[in-house]
């Protein structure tokens, strides 16, 4: 683990954490007039979830910057959207945190992947982080067309929810163990469109930190998005691969484990090992036994064989540096990346137009095949309706999130 007094935001913890404070902080300065007489005052709105720790001792968000947290968010009209306005279909991801569950939005019969949030535990977790995110990069929208896009968010009294594209092209590392390896094009593809997300991120001074194999998945035009799950795969029975683990070390960079500073860097890392394991089909300084691996990572040279292009070879040699200031990236981020070798077929701004046509379009029957989803997921049972939306629309009714994006 990084020295938490050096981690800097990442996409994981900020995505969530905007929402859920942009949503509270609405509902604070909603409740002033509306919930005394809603729900009568003798309910204490916001006791179980202490928001008042959160927002003030920490000094994330003053009562200004709340409020333009809220002058932001309702520029435009708000929708209410409650956990009652969808139908659960089926669980598609599951972690300490809560679960990812497909949904579908009873008003306009679309399909969203909405993470559900134990708060008890969120807040437990991340409280100790929360107190550095500033105000300025708690307020960034972010919108990038690999990066999974929020649309709402709201709670209830245990949980916080999430309703996030739903991308109905499964994990790109589902596709990768069935193929095995994936040929150079289609391995540079997917590589250029997590690079120009990171990219993107970091513009904003967020480091994604989370790469990992399911944190990649593919839309069904077969385009990358980046998830901001935080999600280990802890507690599902069955999965053979090594990547159930929680805590998986393979994506960890040297400075990470070593529990030194890190920076955007780690991300290029990660990008290096996703790279890798794409072409190679494993990851780099692979070994069985984990704690040669965490040692292979640490100390051992990078060894690659043969079969990959000489420009293949030198990107992952160059990502994959050790010494992060050396690491490709290190001096100006993406651009650095964008001028290798490897990617000089590439067309960037095409790709971040979705000009060029994936490599790889995902098989689908239509939105509720769930063919390209882990059956490891989609075999657990859903949780009720009554459970997921036990207290919607009750102490918080009208708690509401939405999203200001708008197409690149
Ligand atoms: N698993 C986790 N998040 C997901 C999403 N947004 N779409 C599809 N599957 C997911």
């Amino acid at each position: 683990m990084a020295r938490k007094t050096k981690s800097p935001v990442t996409y994981a913890k900020m995505k969530g954490i905007v929402s859920f404070f942009t949503a509270l902080i609405k509902e604070r300065k909603k409740c002033s007039t509306e919930c005394s007489l809603k729900l009568g005052t003798s309910i204490p709105v916001y006791n179980h979830m202490n928001s008042e720790c959160f927002l003030r001792p920490a000094g994330i968000l003053s009562d200004e910057s709340a409020a333009a947290a809220c002058f932001t968010n309702t520029s435009q009209e708000l929708q209410r959207v409650s956990a009652a306005d969808f139908n659960y279909l089926k669980v598609i991801g599951t972690g300490s945190f809560g679960r990812v569950l497909l949904a579908k939005r009873r008003e306009n019969n679309r399909h969203y992947a909405v993470k559900v949030l134990q708060k008890h535990i969120v807040l437990k977790k991340e409280a100790e982080d929360l107190i550095m995110c500033e105000r300025n990069v708690l307020l960034k929208t972010l919108n990038h067309p690999f990066l999974v896009r929020l649309h709402f968010s709201f709670q209830t009294k245990e949980k916080l929810y999430l309703v996030l594209d739903y991308a109905s092209g499964g994990e790109l590392f589902y596709h990768l163990q069935r193929e095995r390896v994936f040929r150079e094009p289609r391995a540079r593809f997917y590589a250029a469109e997590i690079a120009s997300a990171l990219g993107y991120l970091h513009s904003l001074h967020i480091v994604y930190r989370d790469l990992k194999p399911e944190n990649i998945l593919l839309d069904s035009a077969g385009h990358v998005v980046l998830t901001d799950f935080g999600l280990c795969k802890e507690g599902i029975a069955g999965r053979a691969t090594t990547r159930t683990f929680c805590g998986t070390p393979e994506y960890l960079a040297p400075e990470v484990l070593f529990q030194q500073e890190y920076d955007r860097t780690v991300d290029w890392w990660g990008l290096g090992a996703v790279l890798h394991e794409m072409l190679y089909g494993l990851p780099p300084f692979y070994s069985p036994d984990r704690m040669k691996m965490l040692g292979n990572i640490m100390y051992e040279p990078l060894v690659l064989k043969t079969g990959v292009s000489k420009s293949g070879r030198d990107l992952l040699k160059r990502l994959l540096h050790k010494d992060r200031a050396k690491r490709l990236g290190a001096k100006r981020d993406v651009a650095e990346l964008k001028c290798h070798s490897f990617f000089s077929s590439l067309q960037w701004d095409d790709l971040v137009a979705k000009k060029i046509p994936p490599p790889f379009i995902p098989s689908l029957s239509g939105p509720d095949d769930m063919t390209n989803i882990d059956p490891a997921f989609t075999k657990l049972p859903v949780p009720d309706s009554s459970d997921v939306c036990e207290e919607a629309g009750v102490t918080f009714s009208g708690f509401s999130y939405t999203s200001n994006f708008v197409s690149l």
